[in-house]
């Protein structure tokens, strides 16, 4: 039987893995594709339907990515948004233009509500906006289906060709009811049935493992994380006694992490993955020393963690695969996967030098989303409290100590974050945000405590709920359990004299610092 496939065309968005992971959890199966992809693979994939994502160029301009025509004549449903609506009109003979005010943010739409697309959709609805340009006038066949006060035709189809089109993400979830629109776009216009369920993933995963590693010898980055932790699990099914587990500790871990990885993953816990600490806090403080600049430090993070899993490899004789983490959204974010632009380089994708002592990097969980990870981990057995740790970033605290990063910085930032998940753990909090944590600016500033001046500095808390981390709304944490833990944090936090809420979403922040 063949799987059903919706295609997702890349035309180099930040959110375009965001749609394909939208298309999932409708049970469809997704694939994204560059748009650069030969027309016949694509139609070779006999794909239910295609999906054109946003991207930062201007159609009109010479060289701006696009696609052939052919593509629309396929009777396969078409759905571009943003960008991808924008090249659908102007391939079709619509006109996009600079737009005279540039839409930005939640905007409400008002849409036609006898639209396929738009079937229990509000007649007005929030919807995320994101653009420069905009269509001017529609290609021939389609009608506005769509539109706000700035922007004529903010959606618009071509019924008889199954061809449709917002100007708004419906992926993120700044758009309120954009699930709904993907979900009446899969099923109604393309007619999915949504089949396709991530329970195989593990046991193919497994056997696939397997058969790559042969004999071979494994050596797996475990961070505690949930993705690491996620990873080697899997990989102790795949391989059993061939596997080996590294855990750096680099001295960017949260207060008493390191012992608590330990008694998890350790000889005295429940799994067995030959478990190596290594305690290099100090070789990470030293190459961090003067380095300032975010991509910098993870690029020197992201090193080291090569080297001393070298150094370890050396040890424990002939090593042929090196066992990574890395989920879908770090390769998007770092602009290695599809066409994105580079936001950050995730220390375990771009950093990578260039001599790697290994065969080859296996990163078993390359395709999946977070959510998607979580689910593979309860598949594997690994406890609830484990699967849904919030997530942490390899280079640690590396990246939530703004500029130079100095022990005396890590211990502030430590103790800082340590009272804040504290506090929101007793509050009952900890369910209702998806990550929160203490960051440590590089600002200092005056302050008094007991008579005397203060030059310290100040500490930022961050709260967000967010279900797949590419987008976050800062979290509404009531000012009660805010201001316990600011007095906690200037009282006992030795250096901290202010203490700071950070209320941006992302975008247009990100959830860490830097
Ligand atoms: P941002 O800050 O990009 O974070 O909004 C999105 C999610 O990714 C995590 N993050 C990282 N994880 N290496 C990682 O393994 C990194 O360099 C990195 N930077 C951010 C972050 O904690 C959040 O969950």
């Amino acid at each position: 039987m063949k799987r059903e496939t919706v295609i997702v065309l890349d035309f180099g968005g930040q959110y375009n893995q965001l749609i394909a992971r939208r298309v999932r959890e409708c049970n469809v199966y997704c694939e994204i594709y560059s748009y650069k992809t030969d027309f016949e693979k694509i139609k070779a994939a006999e794909p239910k339907g295609i999906i054109f994502t946003g991207g930062p160029n201007s159609c009109y301009l010479p060289d701006a990515p696009t696609y052939t025509k052919e593509i629309f004549e396929l009777g396969v449903p078409v759905l571009g948004i943003c960008y991808g609506a924008q090249v659908m009109m102007q391939l079709l003979g619509g006109k996009v233009e600079k737009a005279p005010v540039r839409e930005y943010g939640k905007i409400e739409v008002t849409v036609d509500q006898s639209s396929l697309l738009f079937q229990d959709v509000s007649e007005k609805t929030i919807c995320w906006m994101s653009h420069n340009d905009y269509i001017s006038s529609l290609a021939p066949g389609f009608m506005a289906s769509a539109h706000t006060d700035n922007c004529p035709y903010a959606a618009m189809e071509h019924t008889k060709k199954k061809l449709y089109a917002t100007q708004f993400h419906p992926e993120v979830l700044h758009t309120k009811e954009g699930q709904k629109m993907l979900s009446n776009f899969v099923f109604r216009v393309c007619g999915c049935a949504g089949d396709w369920k991530m329970d195989s993933f593990v046991q193919q995963s497994i056997a696939a493992i397997r058969e790559k590693v042969g004999n071979g010898k494994v050596l797996c980055a475990l961070s505690g994380g949930v993705d690491s932790s996620v990873a080697a699990v899997m990989m102790a099914k795949a391989v059993g006694e061939q596997l080996t587990c590294v855990f750096v500790d680099h001295g960017l871990l949260r207060k008493n992490e390191g012992d608590e990885v330990e008694a998890v993953f350790g000889p005295n816990g429940p799994y067995h993955l030959n478990f190596i600490r290594v305690n290099a806090q100090e070789r990470f403080y030293s190459k961090l020393k003067g380095a300032e600049e975010p991509e910098h430090k993870r690029k020197i993070i992201g090193e080291e963690f090569i080297r001393v899993f070298e150094e370890e490899a050396k040890k424990i004789g002939k090593v042929d695969f090196l066992v990574q983490g890395t989920i879908y959204p770090d390769i998007v974010e770092s602009g290695v996967g599809g066409e994105s632009a580079v936001i950050k380089s995730h220390h375990n994708v771009g950093g990578l030098p260039d001599f790697v002592d290994f065969k080859e990097i296996i990163e078993p969980l390359r395709d999946l989303f977070k959510d998607e990870v979580r689910k593979a981990g309860l598949e594997l057995g690994i406890p609830d409290y484990l699967v849904y740790r919030q997530p942490f970033p390899g280079p640690g605290l590396g990246i939530r100590i703004v500029g130079e990063v100095t022990a005396e910085k890590v211990k502030m930032v430590q103790d800082a974050d340590a009272i804040w998940r504290e506090e929101i753990a007793k509050a009952g909090w900890d369910k209702k945000i998806n990550q929160y944590f203490a960051a440590l600016t590089n600002m200092k500033s005056v302050g008094v405590m007991g008579d005397e001046r203060t030059y310290d500095y100040a500490v930022a808390l961050r709260a967000v709920t967010t279900t797949d981390f590419m987008t976050a709304e800062s979290a509404e944490v009531p000012w009660e359990v805010i201001g316990r833990v600011t007095s906690r944090i200037v009282n006992e936090v030795k250096h901290v004299n202010r203490v700071l809420y950070d209320c941006t979403g992302k975008p247009p922040a990100t959830i860490e610092f830097e």
